[in-house]
């Protein structure tokens, strides 16, 4: 729903996601490739693209902890951001803002780098510098909470992602430990980027 009904795709037009080998990323990323985007991902490792560019069938998959993360985003998008669907923010949001096409949408999804801060960052008030690009950019930028905004449009979710996995057009990943009282450590690891696909805690 963030990506089809605010990011809005179109054939061709570039799709750049991060957090791209968890459930929610690597979902936006492979349903962009069937709606005809050129879509560029982002993970932590080489390990995570590697998998991203060979089951996901994405078209580049950048590393963000890489030191020239932007140049190489930059690279990877010779014809600018469409869409850039927001699972993370911070650094990586960063390399993407001077990227984005006039038009662009955003869905704001979640903001993971962020949700361990207790305070504002120090440095300069960029609010401005944003503000700007919005105008200037004429951009979209939405967020959504899934099923309070696009719960009674769950039936079209089931319709399609059921037929896609049939298929075998969607593929998904999952990253199992046993164990009720594993629960706080597991919701440490997806904050710090240690699960490798959906984080799935088994409880007998
Ligand atoms: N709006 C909604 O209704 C809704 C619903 C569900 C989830 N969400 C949000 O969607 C996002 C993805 O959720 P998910 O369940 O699919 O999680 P996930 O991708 O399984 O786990 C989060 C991933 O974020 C990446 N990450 C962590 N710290 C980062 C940082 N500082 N910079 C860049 N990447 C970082 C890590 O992947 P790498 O190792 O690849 O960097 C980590 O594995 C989260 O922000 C979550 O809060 C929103």
């Amino acid at each position: 729903m963030g990506l089809l009904d605010i990011g809005q795709p179109k054939e061709g037009d570039t799709l750049v996601v991060a957090a791209a080998t968890g459930p929610v990323g690597a979902t936006v990323a492979q349903i962009g490739k069937l709606k005809g985007c050129r879509v560029v991902a982002i993970a932590g490792g080489e390990e995570k693209c590697q998998y991203a560019r060979e089951n996901l069938n994405v078209d580049a998959c950048i590393d963000h902890k890489a030191d020239n993360f932007a140049e190489q985003l930059a690279e990877a998008c010779p014809q600018g951001i469409d869409i850039y669907f927001e699972n993370v923010g911070g650094k990586v949001f960063d390399g993407v803002m001077p990227l984005l096409n006039t038009g662009a949408r955003i869905p704001v999804c979640g903001l993971v780098s962020q949700y361990n801060n207790t305070a504002l960052p120090d440095g300069p008030d960029r609010l401005s510098q944003l503000m700007g690009t919005i105008l200037v950019k004429r951009l979209t930028i939405k967020g959504f909470i899934i099923f309070d905004d696009y719960a009674h449009r769950y039936p079209e979710f089931a319709h399609d992602m059921a037929k896609w996995v049939g298929e075998g057009q969607i593929h998904y990943r999952e990253h199992a430990v046993d164990g009720f009282e594993q629960a706080p450590q597991a919701l440490i690891d997806v904050l710090e980027g240690r699960n490798f696909g959906k984080m799935v805690v088994n409880i007998k």
